[in-house]
């Protein structure tokens, strides 16, 4: 081996929903540095979320400062770092005004459902009462979700975002563009540039041409003047200025779920990833055909390595709440005080104790897109205790994505044989186990779980020939697995326990319509 102040290195950015982190890795996929820190999310009005995203470039420049701190510590040198990837939470939507470099509004995060009634507008008129009419193009329902109602919502209630487009100085982007732009040189440098996973969240891309599509912006009278261009997953976008990565080019861009799914080494057809998160968010890989879902799924670019490569795309299902609901038993309730306790204290009873939790906190994403359902309990008697609540809870993640598994069974015909776990919850063994049994499938949780953070290091890695990390032979998750759970209940069971869940989630639907 190589001594350590020889070892060339890769660095990445993760801009995530709780936290930002920066990891910096050696040519053997290792962690030789890392730092995170957390960010706040803002609550101005019930189901209104959003982030300063000011704060996002502040932190992320710490974060950066303390990665390097930790890398000169350890004895490798800020030299031989050949590139920095930057992974993100998609679909949050910052506009800023190019010539005062300040944000015109705060970021609105994904999942805020401000425009739930913007969204029933377009489907009611333009879309003629078709939620799905422009999956042809994007792969994506119309739903708050996605970037388009949100810059469009930005456009028809904040007056200084109106003005920055009369005077030509608006410029929109997801969290990668608006960290791009900052990270080389903002008002004075600033490259305006999205990747094409990023762009595909936005619901503006035509997810063939890999462009931003005429029609969508048609649809949603976007001005394309304010749109980012588009590049691959794999390229050079533009030297850092002004960090401690200093004159380090941006050479990888993935949206977070992206990344992980090149982290875990997703790259043939049929194999599959989730991550347990903020939310969760199973993604499989369907090759480079896009094909659309019938059973609520959204067709997405995977990656695309390089300028002149193909697409990869994927089937995705996305669970809005997942760790979340975790974070508002410990935060709202107080009925843990750290997300730890939440299995210790759900392993102390059997079973959920009849109570089925669906926290649609947001609405529900995949697969019913329904704005308008609400966090739900049923079963409740005077049996239960706080530890079936939590038991229930983290259930819930496991049968949300249950869901997701089969529609992505039922729209690709293909039958997964495994699945592939990270994230935060990954940590917990009961919600693992639960996991297994109720899809039937092997979950394996890999031993090195930066799994984000090392999709976009592959991306970056490729674009500066620094080591072909998916080109060595052996599939990524080869000797990196810590746990494999293997499904332990019988058919009966399962169907059984699905049942009174999909009866439970039936109940919270369309809570809050008028
Ligand atoms: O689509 C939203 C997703 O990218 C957020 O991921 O890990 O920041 O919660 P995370």
């Amino acid at each position: 081996t190589r001594p350590t102040e020889e070892e060339d290195l890769i660095a990445t950015l993760d801009v995530g929903t709780s936290s930002i982190r920066c990891l910096i890795f050696g040519s053997q996929r290792q962690v030789v540095a890392k730092h995170q820190i957390d960010i706040k999310r803002l609550y101005p009005h019930p189901s209104w979320v959003e982030q300063n995203a000011k704060e996002i470039i502040t932190k992320s420049t710490e974060c950066i400062q303390g990665a390097v701190t930790e890398l000169t510590f350890a004895g490798y040198k800020i030299e031989k770092i050949k590139g920095l990837g930057i992974s993100n939470q998609r679909e949050t939507t910052v506009v800023w005004d190019k010539v005062s470099g300040e944000p015109l509004y705060n970021a609105i995060l994904w999942l805020d459902n401000r425009t739930a009634d913007l969204a029933e507008f377009f489907v009611n008129g333009k879309g003629q009462g078709e939620r799905d009419c422009l999956q042809d193009i994007c792969g994506l329902p119309i739903h708050p979700y996605f970037s388009a109602l949100k810059l469009r919502w930005l456009m028809d209630n904040v007056p200084t975002v109106r003005e920055a487009i009369t005077r030509n100085t608006c410029l929109f982007g997801t969290v990668d563009s608006w960290v791009i732009w900052n990270l080389t040189g903002g008002v004075e440098s600033g490259v305006h540039r999205t990747d094409v996973t990023n762009a595909s969240r936005t619901m503006l891309m035509d997810l063939r041409s890999l462009q931003w599509s005429e029609k969508l912006l048609d649809f949603f009278d976007i001005p394309r003047a304010v749109l980012p261009v588009i590049h691959s997953s794999s390229q050079l976008y533009g030297a850092t200025v002004g960090t401690a990565f200093a004159g380090k080019p941006i050479a990888g861009v993935l949206g977070d779920q992206m990344a992980s799914m090149l982290g875990h080494g997703c790259i043939t057809p049929g194999t599959a990833k989730n991550t347990y998160g903020t939310g969760c968010f199973l993604l499989a890989n369907i090759g480079e055909e896009v094909k659309f879902s019938k059973c609520g799924l959204l067709t997405t670019v995977a990656y695309q390595l390089g300028p002149g490569a193909k697409p990869v795309y994927a089937l995705e299902g996305s669970v809005a709440i997942a760790g979340a609901v975790i974070t508002w038993l410990q935060q709202n309730l107080t009925i843990i005080q750290k997300a730890e306790d939440a299995d210790e204290l759900a392993n102390t009873v059997q079973d959920n104790g009849g109570i089925y939790f669906v926290p649609a906190f947001s609405g529900l994403y995949a697969p019913y897109w329904d704005t308008e359902a609400r966090g739900t309990i049923c079963g409740l008697t005077e049996y239960v205790d706080k530890a079936h609540f939590v038991r229930a809870a983290l259930e819930s993640t496991a049968f949300q994505s249950c869901q997701i598994l089969d529609a992505i069974q039922k729209d690709s015909g293909m039958q997964l044989t495994r699945l592939q776990a990270d994230g935060g919850m990954s940590a917990s063994n009961l919600l693992m186990q639960f996991q297994a049994d109720m899809a039937g499938i092997p979950v394996c949780v890999p031993k090195m779980l930066e799994i984000t953070s090392l999709g976009v290091a592959i991306a970056a890695a490729k674009a500066v020939n620094f080591v072909d990390f998916l080109q060595e032979g052996q599939p990524i998750i080869a000797g990196n697995v810590r746990q494999t759970y293997v499904p332990r209940i019988t058919i009966e069971e399962r169907m059984s326990k699905y049942s009174f869940w999909l009866e439970a989630v039936e109940r919270s639907m369309h809570w809050a319509k008028d």
